[in-house]
C-alpha cells in the first residue's frame, strides 16, 4: 500500500496496449493509490469505459462535454485532484498533439491545463516510433519536462520487432513508485548480493539454500528508486531484475566474490544481502556421479570466502551493510557478527519470520543499538533501511 495518498490520473489513448492499461490500473489500486481514468475516443474502440470504471471505482470521462461534472469542467476538476497524471498507451498521435499544445480533446486539454506532473508511456509500430517526426515530438516533449517510460524493444502487434512496444503494467507502476520516492541516495553507488548460491558436487548436483532473493530484489528496486546507481551481483532466482538496476549473474560463492571485488572500490555503500554458502565442495566431480561406483560418495568441504567481512577490510571500505538470518538470539548474534565483520549495520530477522514470504520484520543494529522496524512487507522495509542508511553515511 505504497502509494496510498496518492491520487494519479490515467490516461488512455488508442493502441491496442490499452488493454494493459486496465492491469495498470488493476495494480496501482492495490498498491493503494486512487486512479480516475480519462480516455480518448479512439481508446474506446480498444477497451471500453465500462472496464476502467469497474477497475478504477470512479466514472470515466471521456468526452469534453461531458455533463457530469457540476460545472462541466472535466478538464480541469481531472488534475486539479491529481499527484500525476500517466498516458498509457501514448499513441503517435497524442505525442503529436501534446508537443503541439492542441487541445481537441478531453484527454489533451486535461494535459495541457494540469498543474501537475506527466509521464508518457509510448506505445506504437518501430517505424512510426522512428519516424523523424515522432522523434522531433520526443525532444519537444522532453525538453518541455515530460517524463517518457519507454518504449521497450520487442516484438509488436503487428508482427514487426523493434522499439516502441509499451512497458509492461509492473514496470510503469515501478517507475511510477520512482517518481514518487524522495530521492535520499542520488549520486550513491549501491552495490549489492542477492539471492542464494550454488555450490556444484558434480555435473547436475549442488548445495543450495532457500533464500528467495525477495529481501535483495526489493532493496535494489528501493535503492534505485531512492536515485542511487545500483549493481546487483545475484545468485540463481526466478525474479526479473527491477527496472534501471545493472544486473550481474553468478551461480556460486567465489563467482560471487570475484563480481563484488571487482566493483566494491568503487561503491559508497554495499549491501550484502545474498545467503552465501559457508562451505563448497573441494573436488567437483567433472561428470555426474554414479550410484555403484562402491559405497557413499565422500565429499570434502572447503570454507568460501567471506564476501562482506573481506569488503568492509579493503583500505576504503563503502559503507558496508550485511544481514543476519538466526532462528533464535537475535541480538546477541548480530551484533557479534558485525563487530566481527566490522561494518557499521547489520540488519538481523529471525528466519521464521521472512524467510521466501513477501513480508518480514527487521531489526537495525548499529553503534547505537537496536533499532526494531514494525513488520512490513519486505519493500517498506527496504525502504526503511536504506533512510537508516542515507542518515548514516558520510
Ligand atoms: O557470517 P554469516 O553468513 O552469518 O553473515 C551473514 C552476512 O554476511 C550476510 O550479509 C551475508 O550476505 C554475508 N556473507 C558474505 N559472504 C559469506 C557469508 C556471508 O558476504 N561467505
Amino acid at each position: 500500500m505504497d502509494l496510498h495518498d496518492k491520487s494519479i490520473v490515467i490516461g488512455v489513448t488508442g493502441g491496442i496496449a490499452a488493454y494493459k492499461a486496465a492491469e495498470l490500473v488493476r495494480l496501482l489500486r492495490k498498491a493503494g493509490a486512487s486512479v480516475r481514468v480519462a480516455m480518448t475516443e479512439a481508446a474506446t474502440h480498444f477497451v471500453t469505459p465500462t472496464t476502467f470504471q469497474g477497475l478504477s471505482g470512479q466514472p470515466v470521462y471521456v468526452d469534453q462535454w461531458d455533463a457530469r461534472m457540476p460545472n462541466a469542467m472535466a478538464h480541469i476538476d481531472l488534475s486539479r485532484q491529481a499527484d500525476l497524471i500517466v498516458v498509457a498507451p501514448a499513441s503517435a498521435d497524442f505525442l503529436a498533439r501534446i508537443a503541439h499544445g492542441m487541445a481537441n480533446d478531453l484527454l489533451a486539454t486535461m494535459v495541457l491545463a494540469r498543474d501537475c506532473p506527466l509521464l508518457l508511456a509510448p506505445a506504437m509500430n518501430r517505424q512510426m516510433w522512428e519516424n523523424p517526426a515522432t522523434q522531433r515530438n520526443v525532444r519537444q516533449l522532453q525538453d518541455d519536462g515530460i517524463g517518457l517510460l519507454g518504449p521497450a524493444c520487442g516484438e509488436q502487434a503487428c508482427g514487426e520487432v523493434g522499439a516502441g512496444r509499451m512497458l509492461e503494467p509492473e514496470e510503469i507502476l515501478e517507475e511510477i513508485r520512482v517518481f514518487f520516492t524522495p530521492k535520499i541516495l542520488a549520486g550513491r553507488k549501491v552495490l549489492m548480493t542477492a539471492g542464494p548460491t550454488f555450490e556444484a558436487i558434480d555435473a547436475v548436483r549442488g548445495i543450495t539454500n532457500l533464500s528467495s532473493g525477495r529481501m535483495g530484489y526489493a532493496l535494489a528496486s528501493a535503492a534505485r528508486a531512492a536515485g542511487a546507481e545500483v549493481t546487483l551481483v545475484s545468485g540463481p532466482v526466478a525474479f526479473q531484475a527491477p527496472a534501471g538496476v545493472d544486473r550481474v549473474n553468478v551461480r556460486s560463492a567465489l563467482e560471487m566474490h570475484a563480481a563484488v571485488m571487482a566493483r566494491a572500490a568503487a561503491a559508497d555503500v554495499f549491501i550484502a544481502v545474498a545467503a552465501v554458502a559457508d562451505y563448497r565442495v573441494a573436488e567437483v566431480a567433472e561428470h555426474k556421479l554414479k550410484k555403484d561406483q562402491g559405497g557413499v560418495p565422500p565429499i570434502r568441504l572447503v570454507e568460501n570466502p567471506d564476501i562482506l567481512a573481506e569488503v568492509a577490510a579493503l583500505p576504503a571500505p563503502p559503507f558496508c551493510v550485511g544481514f543476519a538470518a538466526e532462528s533464535q538470539n537475535l541480538e546477541d548474534y548480530a551484533q557479534k557478527k558485525r563487530a566481527k565483520k566490522k561494518i557499521p549495520l547489520i540488519a538481523g530477522n529471525l528466519i521464521q519470520d521472512g524467510f521466501g514470504g513477501d513480508d518480514n520484520r527487521l531489526v537495525l543494529f548499529d553503534a547505537n543499538g537496536a533499532h526494531p522496524l514494525p513488520p512490513a512487507s519486505k519493500l517498506a522495509l527496504a525502504r526503511q533501511l536504506l533512510e537508516h542508511v542515507a542518515r548514516l553515511l558520510p
